[in-house]
C-alpha cells in the first residue's frame, strides 16, 4: 500500500511517502520569503505553496523510488490552517486522486502531529498524552487508538510558540524569537526575574499574561536605560521568560499524566525543539516512572511524513475522504 501525504497548512510545503507504514522519503520546502515580514504572510505563503508543489511532490515520489501510477491513495491536511495555503495541497491531491482514481483521506494538521511519534522504531502504548506546541497551537490530547484522541486542555489564548516569538519581539530579537530565546537563555539565569506563572482549573493554560509582564518588566525602566539594560540583561530575561513558560506547560501535563493514570507522554510541534522544555518534561516523567517521546527534529516541525501516517492509520480503518471535501481553516482536534 503506497500513501503520498502532501501538507501546505502554513508555509512549509512538503509531500512524504509512505509504503506498508513505512516511511520512504520526505521532502519539505520553507518558505524563506517570510523572513522580512516578522511572521507568515498569507498572501505569499499560497504563492510560495502553487510554486512549490509539482516540484516538492516529484521529489518525493522520485526519493521514494515510485511512480505516480503505483500510488493507492493520498493524503492530504484539510485543517486548521491558512486557507490560501491549504486550498493548493487539497486542490492538488483531489485533483490527483481524481485523475488516478485512488482513495483522498482528509486529515487534520494536528492529528498529523500526533502521529509523527509512529514515525520512529519505538512507539508509545495506547492511551498516552500528547503536548502539541506550536505557533498556532498548545493542547494536551489524549489518544486512545490511532487517529483517535480527545482533547485535555489548551491555551485559552496565545500558543506557546506566539508568546515565544512576540516575546523575542519585544526583546529585539530577530524571528522567529522561540529559537533565540532557547539558545539565548543557556547563557542566562533563570531566576534573574520571577515572572508570574498563570495556573488555570483543569488543564488549560494561558500565555498572555506573560507576554504582558515581560513589557511591563521593560517598560518600568528608564528609556534613557533601556538599550543598556537590555544589553546587559537580554540571557537572563530570555531564561527567566522561558522558565516561566515551561513551568506553565509542565504542571498542566502532569496533573493530567497522574489524573489519568498514563505513563507514556508524547511531545510534538516545533516548540518541542526547546531545550528546557525537554529537560523539565523528562525529569517530571522520570519522577512518575514515564516515558517520554520527541520525534526526531524534522518530524516535530511541519512535514508531510506525519500526514502520510495519519492518513495510513485512517485508511486502515477504512475512512476516506469524498472528493468535495474542503479546506477548512479552522477544523478543531477534539
Ligand atoms: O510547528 P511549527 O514549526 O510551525 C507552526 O506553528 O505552524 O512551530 C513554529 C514555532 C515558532 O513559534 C517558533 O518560535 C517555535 O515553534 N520554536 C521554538 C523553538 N524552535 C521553534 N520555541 C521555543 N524554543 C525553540 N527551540
Ligand atoms: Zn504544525
Amino acid at each position: 500500500m503506497i500513501l503520498l501525504g502532501i501538507e501546505t497548512s502554513c508555509d512549509d510545503t512538503a509531500a512524504a511517502v509512505i509504503a506498508d507504514g513505512a516511511l520512504k522519503s520526505s521532502v519539505v520546502s520553507t518558505q524563506l520569503e517570510h523572513a522580512d515580514w516578522g511572521g507568515v504572510v498569507p498572501e505569499l505563503a499560497s504563492r510560495a505553496h502553487e510554486r512549490s508543489i509539482v516540484p516538492v511532490v516529484d521529489r518525493a515520489l522520485r526519493d521514494a523510488g515510485v511512480e505516480r501510477g503505483d500510488l493507492d491513495a493520498i493524503a492530504v491536511t484539510v485543517g486548521p490552517g491558512l486557507i490560501g495555503s491549504l486550498l493548493v495541497g487539497v486542490s492538488f491531491a483531489k485533483a490527483t486522486a481524481m485523475a488516478l482514481d485512488i482513495p483522498l483521506v482528509a486529515v487534520n494538521h494536528l492529528d498529523g502531529h500526533l502521529a509523527s511519534l509512529f514515525l520512529d522504531e519505538i512507539k508509545p502504548t495506547f492511551p498516552h498524552l500528547n503536548l502539541i506546541v506550536s505557533g498556532g497551537h498548545t493542547q494536551i490530547m489524549k489518544v486512545t487508538a490511532p487517529s483517535e484522541s480527545k482533547l485535555l486542555g489548551k491555551t485559552r489564548d496565545d500558543a506557546t510558540g506566539e508568546a515565544f516569538d512576540k516575546v523575542g519581539k519585544l526583546l529585539g530579537l530577530p524571528y522567529p524569537g522561540g529559537p533565540e530565546i532557547d539558545r539565548r537563555a543557556r547563557n542566562g539565569n533563570p531566576t534573574f526575574h520571577a515572572f508570574p506563572r498563570t495556573r488555570l482549573k483543569g488543564y488549560d493554560m494561558s500565555f498572555s499574561g506573560i507576554k504582558t509582564s515581560v513589557l511591563y518588566h521593560l517598560n518600568a525602566i528608564d528609556e534613557s536605560e533601556r538599550e543598556a539594560y537590555l544589553h546587559r540583561h537580554i540571557d537572563d530575561l530570555c531564561a527567566s521568560f522561558q522558565e516561566a513558560v515551561v513551568d506553565m506547560l509542565v504542571a498542566p501535563v502532569k496533573k493530567a499524566m497522574r489524573d489519568h493514570d498514563v505513563k507514556d507522554l508524547g511531545l510534538v510541534g516545533g516548540v518541542s525543539a526547546n531545550s528546557r522544555l525537554r529537560e523539565k518534561l523528562t525529569t517530571m516523567v522520570h519522577s512518575i516512572r514515564g516515558r517520554l517521546f520527541v520525534p526526531p527534529m524534522a518530524y516535530c516541525m511541519d512535514n508531510a511524513a506525519m500526514i502520510a501516517m495519519a492518513g495510513y492509520h485512517q485508511l486502515q480503518s477504512g475512512r476516506t475522504a469524498e472528493l468535495s471535501v474542503t479546506a477548512d481553516p479552522s477544523l478543531v482536534l477534539a
